[in-house]
């Protein structure tokens, strides 16, 4: 095992020793091949650098208590990296070839995979993109997909203790109708400069609105919104947000748990009639939020008073967290176990 302060990992790239790629070219995928290098030589007209023909996922591996390797609902971010890549014209990847990579990729890694009861696990960042060389805009013939891991610890640095965001109404994410829905480069990179000013100001991320009528929440930054009202988990319906998996995985359990679930399109007046917010998704896990600043209005609504996450968002949190890490039962089926 390496000597790794598994406890204050950050999100952030850490070297391991091989990565997996995989090409495809004259119309088909090629074999998976193992790399040590961090680097790619790619053609300087490759179309992922100069017309944004790139998506990724993430996902994570857990070392369970019981030493096992589990990574969670793999389909799902397979599924929806073909969607992306349909969404910007790209190759798809193939659910057998994609899994195969990451299953691989985390084998070539083991000494990495935190330890269980550290608050980390092994980040897998599959990523796709145009290889092949265009100068005229249109799709690619050639493209790569690749997986790298990095251990990492909670996304926010507050790990399971509540954040605050801000609304903005000067920055818009994604459009309508645009890629807000899939996993491609360009929505973040659209999302920086909000991103960084709300970093600045003390916030931990921005909470979009959609950006046609500034009127309904979006998501929160790199994650899903959701909130708790009385006896019902609530979350945005909208074209231009992520959907999530983890999301998805919370409003299984929520029903399990009792709770009604309710997606749809949620405005920013109704943040004051809330019991509990929270940001949700594979890097952020659960994070509580207690505080939305509206910068524009000036308006402060306020969770968490006694400083700590809600009750509901906890029970869901700890639930989650029971099977990813095999210490509860996988009702649903969702783990799939490495090894
Ligand atoms: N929304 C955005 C914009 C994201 O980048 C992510 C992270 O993947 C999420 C939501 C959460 O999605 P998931 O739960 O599938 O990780
Ligand atoms: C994730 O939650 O896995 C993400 O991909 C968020 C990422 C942009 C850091």
């Amino acid at each position: 095992m390496e000597n790794i302060d598994w406890k204050s990992l950050p999100f952030a790239y850490f070297k391991t020793d091989y990565n997996v790629r995989c090409y495809y070219r004259n119309g088909k995928w090629g074999k998976i091949e193992t790399s040590s290098s961090e680097y790619i030589n790619i053609h300087m007209a490759a179309t992922c650098l100069h017309y944004g023909q790139e998506a990724f996922e993430g996902m994570k591996a857990f070392r369970g208590e019981d030493g096992k390797i589990r990574i969670f609902r793999w389909e799902e971010n397979a599924k929806r990296m073909q969607r992306s890549a349909d969404g910007i014209m790209m190759a798809e990847v193939p659910a057998e070839i994609f899994k195969k990579s990451i299953v691989k990729a985390i084998r070539l890694n083991t000494k990495h995979i935190p330890p269980f009861g550290e608050g980390a696990a092994l980040y897998l960042r599959p990523l796709l993109i145009g290889s092949g060389p265009q100068v005229g805009v249109k799709p690619a013939d050639e493209y790569l997909f690749l997986v790298f891991v990095s251990p990492v610890g909670p996304y926010f640095k507050e790990g399971f203790s509540p954040v605050k965001v801000q609304i903005s109404r000067d920055y818009d994410r994604a459009a309508p109708r645009g890629t807000g829905s899939i996993k491609v480069g360009g929505n973040y990179a659209a999302g920086m400069k909000a991103g960084k000013r709300a970093h600045d100001e003390g916030f931990a991320t921005v909470l979009f609105l959609d950006s046609k009528e500034q009127k309904y929440l979006d998501e929160a930054g790199p994650a899903n919104f959701f909130a708790i009202k009385g006896n019902t988990y609530v979350t945005p319906k909208s074209d231009s947000i992520l959907p999530s998996i983890t999301n998805m995985s919370l409003m299984t359990l929520a029903e399990d748990m009792g709770y009604k679930v309710e997606r749809r399109p949620i405005t920013a007046d109704e943040l004051s009639e809330f019991d509990e917010v929270g940001a949700c998704g594979t890097a952020a896990v659960i994070s509580p939020i207690k505080l939305i600043n509206d910068r524009d209005t000036g308006k402060n609504y306020e969770y968490c008073k006694d400083g700590k996450a809600g009750p509901v968002s906890t029970k869901l949190y700890n639930r989650l967290k029971a099977i990813q890490e095999g210490t509860a039962e996988d009702k649903f089926g969702w783990n799939y176990i490495v090894e």
